[in-house]
């Protein structure tokens, strides 16, 4: 009886909400957003979302997407294999959804703005002229051969030429694979090696902070060994004259100048791939998470949409650099679903000052604005006068995304940037996950949250925490592991070409559920909070590094024996690296040009982002009998923290770390 009345108030809710989330209206002025998608019966909605999967995302795909042949299966899904997938035997196209189906309703709506590393310069870009760029270079791909399924190595600043590059490879099934243009060389060429891609594109320089970045020099010498890469187009971004191989090299706006504004999108499987993108694991090997077409845009918009209480004629800005998840869906596909106004961000939080993201608020009438706690937490010590001085009468939600946000940068936040009116949203996810996966929902009516807790699950998603020994938690106020039990449609299908790491990384941990690699404590209230990774992968400064991958820089200088990373708790930086690094014993070279040739290496192989902060030569290393490094050892000693280092007798060598301990107070001093 009772069961049969929540499912029928649970039916009943769905009817109702579903209206809002799917905005049947496709074809009216309105399309996609009704006025307001408040849920006041949220809980209801998300039980539902869990007890009925299927139809729960069933109605929202029909609804929310735009399909050439609708799906015959809303999931086929297997978390014991690690096997996602969604809306089986339907056809889309994304770059449809995003542009095609808003320019035929609302052609002049700005799509993109884009404010530039100038300062006081930002341009817009309709979604009638955003198609036309991107129907140009996808014709551009299509006359250098590309062919549904080709892979393309992106490297470009952040700008609409970016933006219409992703959708360009969606319009015809080609597979990006964008890399931050803050990678070095090394790193860009193992990216292209790893996913064969047959073209890259680039910009003759990019800007960041008045800084110039030789994006185009940095190609030559990462394509030189690739023999994959068949043309590298090149967006002139500041005009400046750059080395050019003829034959390989096109300049991408006179290619584009040449081809018909009009492309028709290839007809696409759900589950055909969209993108790649790169992240940090446990190894030296970044791994390219691979996401498909329907689950993924699907997901994207509906967490833009509820998480940020989007509304037609706002401006969205997520200040994310493109080359992460975050700039993946909450600046590119998220919105442009929606059919919103989003910000292309080009530049860093403190060029010419300061005040700049308030400036910009101001100047753009931003509402709903999504940033990193690094850069709160830096701003914040710049002083209240660079917020005050701008109005951000606009601003009605403000998120954050990437480490924990402390209490103290959370209020900042709260009280001073959005003046105590405006909703904070902590929310969390990774690039696995494809979209926002834990956090309050303004549109749910909670508006109010606990700083520093992303707080609940957004519908269909349930977390549960396993403790050391592989138990389920169950109840409330414990911590654990964080993992993820049903399936979503965002979540990452696969490691391009290496799907048994994606099993032994993600679904073998825990069997039949989803491994987060993060800790996390559910409270007294079932509020979730993170806690950390809990594997070897740091976030620092907003960028995800694995140890492993700095560990193996410096192992290849010969004089380096050994070499361990850790990352440890930083007031500015979330976490900051610290690397102890044994030599050999012949070694006779001055300390500091070792470190300093360690920082170049790291500089060449991955970027000046992951050089670490702290170094230490040491002449060992805390290990178990069985070899093991006790990384927590380290990251005590780098924290300033002898006093908890707890019993290290049963260490192979225990003496070790005093000396650990002494050097290091040596070198940095005691706090
Ligand atoms: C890792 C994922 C999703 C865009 C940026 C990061 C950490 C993410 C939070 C948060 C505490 C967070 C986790 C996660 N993280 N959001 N709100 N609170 N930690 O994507 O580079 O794939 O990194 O970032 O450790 O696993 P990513």
């Amino acid at each position: 009886m009772v069961h049969r009345l929540i499912t029928s108030c649970c039916t009943r809710v769905l009817s109702s909400q579903t209206r809002v989330l799917c905005s049947r209206s496709f074809s009216s002025p309105l399309y996609p957003l009704q006025p307001k998608h408040v849920d006041p019966n949220h809980d209801a909605l998300y039980e539902e979302s869990l007890n009925n999967p299927e139809r729960f995302w069933g109605d929202l795909a029909k609804h929310r997407l735009r399909w050439s042949k609708e799906f015959d299966t809303v999931m086929d899904c297997d978390m014991h294999k690690g096997k996602i997938s969604w809306f089986l035997g339907g056809k889309l196209n994304v770059s449809d959804n995003c542009i095609d189906r808003h320019v035929e309703v609302t052609p002049d709506r700005t799509a993109l703005i884009w404010e530039k590393d100038e300062p006081n310069q930002h341009q817009r870009v309709s979604y009638r002229e955003l198609k036309e760029m991107t129907c140009q270079i996808a014709n551009t791909f299509k006359q250098y051969g590309i062919v549904k399924g080709d892979r393309v190595a992106v490297y470009m600043p952040v700008s609409p030429l970016l933006v219409a590059t992703m959708l360009a490879c969606a319009r015809i099934g080609a597979v990006h694979s964008v890399v931050f243009a803050g990678f070095s060389a090394e790193a860009l060429k193992s990216r292209i090696l790893d996913a064969s891609c047959k073209v890259v594109v680039t910009a003759d320089q990019g800007v960041r902070g008045g800084k110039v970045i030789e994006l185009k020099r940095t190609v030559d010498t990462a394509v030189v060994d690739c023999d994959c890469v068949e043309n590298v187009f090149v967006m002139s971004r500041t005009g400046a004259s750059v080395p050019w191989k003829d034959g390989r090299d096109v300049k991408l706006e006179e290619a584009m100048e040449q081809q018909s504004t009009e492309c028709p999108a290839e007809v696409l499987d759900s589950e055909d791939p969209l993108f790649m993108l790169y992240t940090s694991g446990s190894t030296g090997k970044p791994k390219g998470l691979l996401h498909t077409q329907a689950g993924y845009i699907l997901y994207a918009g509906l967490t833009h949409q509820l998480v940020f209480d989007y509304h037609h004629g706002d401006v969205f800005a997520c200040v994310s650099d493109i080359g992460w998840i975050n700039g993946h869906s909450s600046v590119v596909y998220g919105p442009l679903s929606n059919g919103a106004t989003t910000t292309l961000f080009e530049s860093v939080p403190t060029y010419p000052d300061p005040g700049r993201y308030w400036e910009m608020v101001e100047r753009l009438k931003i509402k709903q604005f999504y940033t990193a706690p690094t850069a709160i937490r830096l701003l914040l010590k710049c002083g209240d006068h660079y917020v005050h001085k701008y109005n951000r009468d606009t601003l009605t939600t403000l998120g954050c995304v990437g480490e924990p946000l402390n209490t103290g940068a959370w209020e900042w936040y709260h009280n001073v940037v959005g003046g105590g009116r405006c909703t904070v949203v902590d929310t969390w996810w990774q690039t696995e996950t494809g979209g926002i996966m834990i956090t309050p929902r303004p549109s749910s009516g909670h508006t109010r949250s606990k700083p520093g807790f992303p707080m609940t699950p957004f519908l269909g998603v349930e977390p549960v925490l396993y403790n050391d020994q592989n138990e389920l938690l169950e109840g409330n106020n414990v911590s654990g592991r964080l993992c993820i039990k049903k399936p979503t449609p965002g979540m990452a299908r696969t490691i391009y070409g290496d799907h048994e790491r994606f099993l032994d990384t993600y679904y073998r941990p825990y069997p039949g559920v989803y491994f987060t690699g993060d800790g996390a404590l559910r409270d007294k209230d079932g509020h979730y909070k993170i806690t950390g990774r809990v594997d070897d992968v740091i976030n620092t400064k907003g960028h995800r590094l694995g140890t492993a991958e700095l560990e193996s820089v410096m192992d290849e200088d010969p004089r380096v024996a050994e070499a361990a990373v850790v990352g440890y708790g930083h007031e500015d930086y979330g976490e900051a690296i610290y690397a102890y690094v044994i030599l050999k014993d012949e070694v006779r070279d001055n300390e500091e040009l070792i470190i300093k040739d360690l920082k170049a290496a790291i500089t060449k192989h991955i970027g000046s982002f992951a050089v670490p902060h702290c170094f230490m030569i040491t002449p060992g290393l805390p290990k178990t009998r069985s070899g093991k490094i006790m990384r927590r050892i380290l990251r005590k000693v780098a924290e300033n923290k002898p006093e908890e280092l707890g019993d290290v007798s049963t260490l192979a060598d225990p003496p070790i770390v005093s000396t650990i301990v002494e050097k290091h107070q040596q070198k940095y001093g005691t706090k």
